[in-house]
């Protein structure tokens, strides 16, 4: 086995991969060994030499225009009557069983540096419910309220799938069908040293990473999930991140735009707070919609406002998609989905030459991801509708400041003190206009406006007092 390993290694200058293979059992060989099978050396060695050595930069495309979306408010009575015959055909769908829910839940989460899987992060301010619970929670409604369960598929990575799906049992799949939740998992990346070579995290182990959110639709289709959606009649899937436990899982206005727009991918926007908030930008490209990152944005056009002052490329993405079953089985029918890598320079663990383990306080390797909206531009039509921020977008990406679980919670609370307040309560506020209660709403039993009004019905005494703690179910 060394010898037919040394062989393959040789061809592409990564024999330190075997550096320690005389040390090893033989389970630790076999493992070794299935990792070095499993990767495409001739493709991985044109990535190493093309985005490693050779530094290339990301080419931004020439032509950027702002892409056109539907507006949170119709513009006309003619775009009225389009979003009241969408929100029907969004119903429609959600009552036959056609959508399903898709999180992609493999990431490392290395910003908010907790131990396990993100979604297993404790989220909401009373109860503190986990990000997997919250959104079970909310499915588990949807689900209810439409007469049909909502499917849930949910990806992994080899990181963290054991991990999930022992939390789901311990859990008892916080009340779901345990065959209406489907866990997926993404492929992997090896992590590349700055010369070329790539890192071991063992002695036995190659140093690997998820492949980026972008391994989501080859993963659907490798994993079976794609052929499970056809036989149970999902033709939409919606698409949102473990950390936004604001995104609309089932929006039947998005749903419905997607469908009546005959889109094969649309994307919600949100409005940018300013030229250089952290959100990929929509731009078309020769006809085709793009998400340029933010960091990749030309700041001329970044910064450019039109005239009457709201940013030229307004279109911030939160990364909440509509995507059709057939299009996923389109761009991966031949079991391969080719979109462009993305190079992050990062600190990954590894070991040195003699065995050592290192924990680099600079980084020390090229991590490549793929992104899910790299496949916007693939499409034949797409669709954008503008999202309300403040009900839609509460990521929780750092242990503190901005897009924490600290800012996420003062969302929830004040997202759910206005459902409160539209349904009739009153809600104490302070000075400065924010809850002066710690309140929670359970998605368990409320998951819009009109369940809020529902339970305003059932709880009319209620009293919301200053500075209280308020759990509603
Ligand atoms: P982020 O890009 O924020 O990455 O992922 P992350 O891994 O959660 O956090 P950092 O960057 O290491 O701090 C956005 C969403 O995409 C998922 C994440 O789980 C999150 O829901 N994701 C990301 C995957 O499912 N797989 C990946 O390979 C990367």
């Amino acid at each position: 086995m060394y010898n037919e390993l040394m062989e393959k290694l040789g061809k592409y200058g990564q024999e330190h991969v075997l550096s320690f293979w005389g040390e090893l059992g033989p389970d630790e060989q076999k493992k070794l060994s299935a990792q070095i099978d499993v990767i495409d050396w001739d493709y991985i060695d044109g990535l190493i030499k093309e985005y490693v050595l050779k530094k290339s930069t990301v080419a931004v495309p020439e032509n950027l225009l702002p892409a056109p979306f539907f507006p949170l408010i119709p513009a006309n009575g003619e775009m009225q009557k389009k979003y009241n015959e969408a929100r029907s055909r969004g119903v429609e769908l959600l009552k036959a069983g056609k959508v399903a829910a898709l999180t992609v839940a493999g990431g490392q989460g290395t910003r908010l540096g907790f131990d396990g899987p993100k979604g297993t992060f404790p989220i909401s301010p009373v109860k503190k419910k986990t990000l997997f619970q919250y959104f079970a929670e909310s499915i588990s409604r949807i689900s209810a309220k439409y007469g049909k369960p909502l499917h849930w598929f949910i990806m992994t990575s080899e990181m963290n799938d054991r991990e999930t799906r022992d939390f789901f049992e311990a859990n008892s799949f916080f009340g779901l069908m345990p065959s209406c939740v489907s866990f997926f998992t993404q492929g992997t990346m090896p992590a590349v040293g700055y010369d070329g070579k790539l890192l071991l995290g063992a002695k036995s182990s190659l140093a690997l990473s998820p492949n980026g959110h972008g391994g989501t639709l080859l993963a659907l289709r490798l994993s079976g999930c794609l052929e499970k959606m056809k036989s149970s009649g999902i033709d939409v899937i919606s698409y949102f991140q473990v950390d936004n436990p604001l995104a609309p899982i089932a929006d039947p206005l998005f749903i419905g735009l997607h469908s009546l727009e005959k889109s094969e991918i649309s994307a919600k926007m949100l409005p940018k707070t300013g030229p250089y908030e952290k959100l990929g930008n929509f731009c078309m490209v020769n006809g085709k919609l793009h998400i340029i990152e933010y960091s990749d944005m030309p700041a001329k056009l970044a910064e450019e406002r039109k005239a009457d002052g709201p940013l030229r490329f307004l279109a911030g993405s939160p990364a909440i998609h509509m995507i059709s079953r057939e299009f996923a089985e389109k761009l991966t029918a031949n079991g391969k989905l080719e979109l462009p890598w993305h190079k992050a320079d990062k600190k990954v663990p590894c070991i040195d030459a003699n065995g050592n383990s290192v924990n680099p306080s600079v980084p020390n390797a090229i991590k490549l991801e793929s992104f899910i909206f790299d496949a916007l531009p693939m499409a034949s039509k797409t669709m954008i509708l503008e999202g309300a921020r403040e009900n839609e977008f509460a990521p929780v990406k750092n242990p503190s400041g901005v897009d924490s679980a600290e800012s996420c919670r003062a969302m929830l609370i004040e997202r759910d003190a206005k459902r409160l307040e539209k349904a009739g309560f009153k809600i104490p506020r302070k000075s400065d206009g924010s809850p002066d209660c710690l309140i929670e709403l359970s998605p368990r039993s409320a998951v819009d406006d009109e369940d809020a009004a529902e339970l305003f019905i059932k709880n009319k005494n209620l009293n919301f007092l200053h500075g209280e703690e308020l759990y509603l179910e």
